[in-house]
């Protein structure tokens, strides 16, 4: 039987160098091979990492017969053609957030995925941090009672540069794709999908959302009071309330080690479940077991709920007047 997965990293950028570190947590799944638009930076990324293979080219990468998972690390308008043809090729995928830059990109990939029956899943880190498990746990357990509402905020204060990619519009930039899908899926994960959303907010010259207050509303009253930025700094703290008490996740909430427990009536608890590694061991565990399974979809993360995340993102985007595309094919 099969104990290991082979993965191939394709666009050997910032969260790629952080990433790719944690795979040392993760017995059996080994990075084979890297791929880059340019031969030198596969090198360059290769050589410090110990990896075997460098493609100076997404195509080649995607071609590589001795790899089985593809983890997509370049920007969000960027992940969609290398999707597809890497599911045409018969990879598995762990796709970064934000999924796609549009939903109908999202759509296209999640019905190829089905298609060909390989495992995708979204690289949204935050629900496979042991805290957030726990969190998870406890609430499925009625600690709080039924989940009511949710808080959430995530913010950072960046210099603007339209040459980014946080700015740059053919690069996906703004405050929602980038830290928006982390308060959206928080919420989407304890409240479900939300029948409506609301958005203010502004933009940058370069097109892009620069900053979002969200509410999202349930037909039976429940409700998420959401909260992103680059323009300013925020805590990353989120909140869970429920009928007989809340759950406090202490910043940033988006990979946090702590969370606070507070029954109505009693003293608060803190739980303290700090992640292994920086924490994206844990996500890549879940799409090496998954793989080696022969599942299609992650049960924590499932393709619906990132359709239901970018319905939202592209919703809010929209009131803001921001729309986006995906990127053509790399050549
Ligand atoms: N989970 C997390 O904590 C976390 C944190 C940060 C970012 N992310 C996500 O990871 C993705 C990449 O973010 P990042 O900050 O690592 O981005 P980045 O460093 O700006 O770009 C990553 C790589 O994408 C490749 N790329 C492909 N097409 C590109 C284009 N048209 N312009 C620029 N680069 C292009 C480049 O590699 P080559 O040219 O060498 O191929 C680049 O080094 C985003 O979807 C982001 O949301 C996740």
């Amino acid at each position: 039987m099969t104990t290991t997965t082979r993965w191939g990293i394709v666009g050997p950028g910032r969260i790629a160098e952080n990433v790719v570190r944690d795979f040392v947590h993760v017995p059996g799944a080994e990075v084979t091979a890297v791929g880059s638009r340019s031969l030198d930076r596969a090198q360059d990324f290769a050589a410090r990492h110990g990896i075997g293979t460098a493609h100076g080219s997404y195509a080649d990468l995607v071609a590589d017969p001795d790899v089985d998972v593809l983890y997509l690390a370049t920007p969000h308008p960027q992940h969609h053609a290398v999707a597809l043809d890497a599911i045409a090729a018969g990879k598995h995928l762990l796709v970064e957030k934000s999924f796609t830059a549009t939903v109908a990109g999202a759509e296209e990939v999640v019905d190829a995925a089905r298609a060909a029956g390989v495992f995708v899943m979204e690289a949204m880190w935050t629900r496979f941090q042991p805290a957030v498990v726990r969190l998870r746990e406890l609430v499925a357990d009625g600690a709080v009672g039924e989940v009511r509402s949710v808080q959430a905020d995530l913010g950072v204060a960046r210099e603007f540069d339209p040459q980014d990619r946080l700015f740059a519009h053919e690069l996906g930039g703004g405050a929602l794709l980038d830290l928006g899908v982390y308060v959206v899926s928080f919420a989407q994960m304890l409240l479900g999908d939300p029948d409506t959303v609301t958005a203010t907010g502004s933009t940058f010259p370069t097109g892009v959302d620069a900053e979002a207050a969200l509410l999202l509303g349930y037909a039976d009253g429940r409700a998420a009071a959401l909260l992103t930025s680059l323009r300013n700094a925020l805590p990353g703290q989120a909140r869970v309330y429920g009928t007989r008490g809340w759950v406090d996740v202490l910043p940033r909430f988006h990979h946090p080690a702590t969370i606070v427990l507070h029954r109505a009536g009693a003293e608060p608890e803190t739980i303290t479940l700090p992640p292994d590694g920086t924490g994206y061991s844990h996500e890549l565990a879940e799409v090496h077991e998954g793989v080696l399974a022969g599942r299609t979809e992650s049960a924590v993360m499932p393709l619906a709920d990132t359709l239901a995340v970018m319905r939202v993102l592209e919703e809010a985007a929209g009131q803001l007047g921001v729309t986006f595309a995906e990127a053509p094919r790399t050549p």
